[in-house]
């Protein structure tokens, strides 16, 4: 495969047809505004699955759809969040049902919360999958006190993992901001996912932190088995680690593939890759209506 960027996939992920996200025919609307329309995908276990597209175009409103955000009004999307899992329905389930099925996510704009601190925020990923209640927690019991400790201590392993050993003790948002969108990969990372949705991880970050990133996110995917779904503008980044590329454009997809066939799609090009970014933008120059509030500039 030719890639554009310096880190080059080391091998394919096994094609399999064990698929992690089943998305078939979904359609999303609000009010006259189409989101995802007719949309059909499958993510497979332990890939990198990139997925691109102009502002508007409906990625974060896919995101939603999969993580029990939005229901989408027609179509089927279900889950196997670890190996093994049979497949479920996603639809009407409440977001932090689908985290315990293995699927977790980071945000557009980040959700961390400020004031506690990084090593914190990690701990509550953990203990959201520990058994211990609010009231076990309240009344001190003694296997709450045990899991509070494991959860620090898994905390400060997983910050360690991601780099931020170092930040451990200092506030969520104190933190510059490559620091905090990998801190909310830890976060996600907390919770034990078997499938990891990326949201524009890199926007707002410089070039060593785009490349640290992308060395982070193939580690997880290959350390961890775990399967990275990835929404992101920069298409260096997005071209290096990818194993396959989805492309969405007013809602629809457009393309699907490697990274080497979607660079070379005359269609991806026309609609998103190849005209200069202020021409690409404008099938999305409402950017108001990015639904994270971010308005994304191409390349970013
Ligand atoms: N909650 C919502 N209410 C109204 N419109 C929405 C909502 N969520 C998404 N949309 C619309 O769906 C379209 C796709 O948005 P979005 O999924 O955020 O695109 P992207 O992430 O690709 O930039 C936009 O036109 C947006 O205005
Ligand atoms: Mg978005």
């Amino acid at each position: 495969m030719t890639t554009a960027g310096t880190l080059q996939p080391t091998e394919q992920p096994p094609q399999s047809d064990d698929v992690v996200f089943d998305v078939s025919h979904v359609t999303l609307k609000f009010g006259g505004v189409t989101s995802l329309n007719d949309i059909s995908l499958q993510m497979y276990r332990g890939e990198i699955l990139a997925v691109i597209g102009p502002n508007g175009a409906g990625k974060t409103s896919l995101f939603n759809s999969l993580t029990g955000v939005y229901t989408p009004q027609e179509g089927s999307i279900t889950l196997s969040g670890r190996p093994g899992d049979a497949p479920v329905s996603v639809l009407g389930k409440k977001t932090h049902i689908i985290n315990h099925l293995g699927a977790a996510r980071t945000f557009q704009n980040i959700r961390l919360f400020p004031a506690l601190t990084a090593l914190e925020n990690v701990q509550v990923g953990i203990e959201s999958r520990q058994k211990s209640g609010p009231l076990s927690a309240m009344l001190g019991m003694p296997w709450q006190r045990r899991e509070q400790r494991e959860a620090i201590a898994a905390a400060y392993r997983l910050m360690d993992d991601v780099g931020l050993a170092h930040r451990a003790n200092e506030l969520a948002g104190s933190l510059p901001y490559g620091e905090q969108r990998r801190l909310e990969i830890a976060r996600a990372l907390g919770t034990n996912p078997g499938v990891l949705l990326l949201d524009e991880p890199a926007a707002g970050t410089n070039p060593a932190e785009k490349r640290d990133l992308g060395q982070l996110i193939r580690r997880v995917n290959t350390e961890r088995e775990i399967g990275v779904l990835l929404i992101e503008h920069d298409m260096k980044l997005v071209m290096s680690i990818a194993h396959r590329i989805v492309v969405l454009n007013f809602g629809g997809k457009i393309a699907e593939g490697s990274p080497a066939e979607i660079q070379h799609d005359p269609t991806v090009v026309a609609a998103y890759l190849g005209t200069p970014p202020d021409e690409a933008a404008e099938p999305a120059a409402d950017t108001d209506t990015d639904t994270e509030g971010t308005a994304g500039a191409h390349g970013r």
